[in-house]
């Protein structure tokens, strides 16, 4: 019973020790003692943030092949393959918490793991790219930002890199739209088309509302987070109003209003239903996502097969 008593002690011990850590704001790293449900949130998160890295490249992938120009194929080129170099940095991030790619992927192929809302919706139009670039990347930058500060040392660090890039994301996807305001009354049309349907879903991508949200606490306590999903939505939505209002965009919320005394702009209620639906695998293209995943996933075996097997020989040659 003893043994047992000290182990117990010597947890809380361990745990009181790491949560000081955390909250002096220190980082922490892949080898330093850690809670399970920590390493369990982090898993979680950072998982999920790498399926929808390389999730989001489909949506984009769609309009490769039917770029407006050589110059707008070649930055939509770019753009993706940096997606799934952020999917990659993510993988190793999550990696080094002690779960294996192919758990993941597994997770992701059986529906036990999440992948953003945002990519179950179809890329209907160019200016869909322009919309994707301009306002999915950049609440994922206000997101991505603020997760440079999280405790996870390795997380971190990606967010770091990752931002850099992401900035770039936006703006070319701002410029599309810009441009397409200019353009004729039917590219006109179709930009704003684009606003309409991708709106909503991308101040969906924050979470649900801080009051909703079963992680916040744990996020909080141990410094994963460093602002709300509220917060973050708020922030993205008092940055981009002016970005729409200065193309001649509207934003399609009729309650959206200028609140001088918040500092922000207050919005209409969020349909939390589709929400709902959406991340539960019921959305318009939840299914097509995961079959391509699946069976790009299938085509790429023999790659993964012969670089395992060369790492195989390659360990042998050393080791003889
Ligand atoms: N899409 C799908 N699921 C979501 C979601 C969203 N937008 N927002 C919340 N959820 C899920 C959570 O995963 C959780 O479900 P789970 O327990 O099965 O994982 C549940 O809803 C409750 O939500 P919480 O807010 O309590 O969960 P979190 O504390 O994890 O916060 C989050 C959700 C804000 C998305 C947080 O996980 C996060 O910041 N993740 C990292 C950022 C990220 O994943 N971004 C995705 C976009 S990547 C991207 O846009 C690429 C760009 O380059 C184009």
């Amino acid at each position: 019973m003893d043994q047992v008593q000290d182990i117990i002690s010597n947890d809380h011990a361990l745990l009181s020790k790491f949560e000081e850590h955390v909250q002096a704001g220190e980082a922490v790293e892949p080898r330093d003692w850690m809670p399970e449900a920590y390493r369990k949130h982090l898993i979680r998160q950072i998982s999920q943030h790498a399926h929808s890295e390389v999730i989001g490249m489909q949506p984009e992938g769609n309009w490769i092949t039917r770029a407006p120009s050589l110059r707008a194929k070649q930055i939509l080129l770019a753009k993706i393959q940096d997606e799934g170099g952020h999917g990659l940095y993510l993988y190793s991030a999550a990696e080094t918490l002690g779960i294996t790619r192919t758990e993941m992927i597994e997770q992701l192929h059986t529906g036990k793991a999440k992948y953003s809302n945002i990519f179950n919706y179809p890329s209907l139009t160019w200016a869909d790219i322009g919309a994707i670039g301009w306002l999915v990347d950049g609440a994922a930058i206000v997101n991505q930002v603020s997760l440079q500060r999280t405790s996870y040392a390795p997380y971190s660090r990606a967010m770091v890199r990752i931002c850099k890039e992401e900035s770039f994301h936006q703006r070319q996807g701002y410029e599309i739209m810009a441009k397409m305001m200019k353009g004729t009354a039917e590219q006109r049309e179709m930009a704003q088309d684009a606003m309409n349907r991708w709106w909503w879903p991308s101040l969906m991508m924050f979470g649900p509302h801080d009051s909703d949200s079963p992680h916040a606490a744990d996020a909080f306590r141990w410094k994963i987070k460093r602002h709300t999903n509220d917060e973050l939505r708020q922030k993205f939505i008092d940055k981009t109003v002016p970005q729409a209002e200065l193309i001649g965009l509207t934003v399609p919320d009729p309650h959206l209003k200028w609140n001088d005394a918040k500092g922000g702009y207050d919005h209409g209620e969020i349909n939390w239903e589709e929400f709902k639906q959406v991340i539960n695998g019921n959305g318009p293209c939840n299914k097509q996502r995961l079959q391509h995943h699946k069976q790009v996933h299938d085509n790429g075996a023999w790659v993964r097969e012969a670089a395992e097997a060369y790492k195989a020989r390659t360990n042998n040659q050393s080791s003889n």
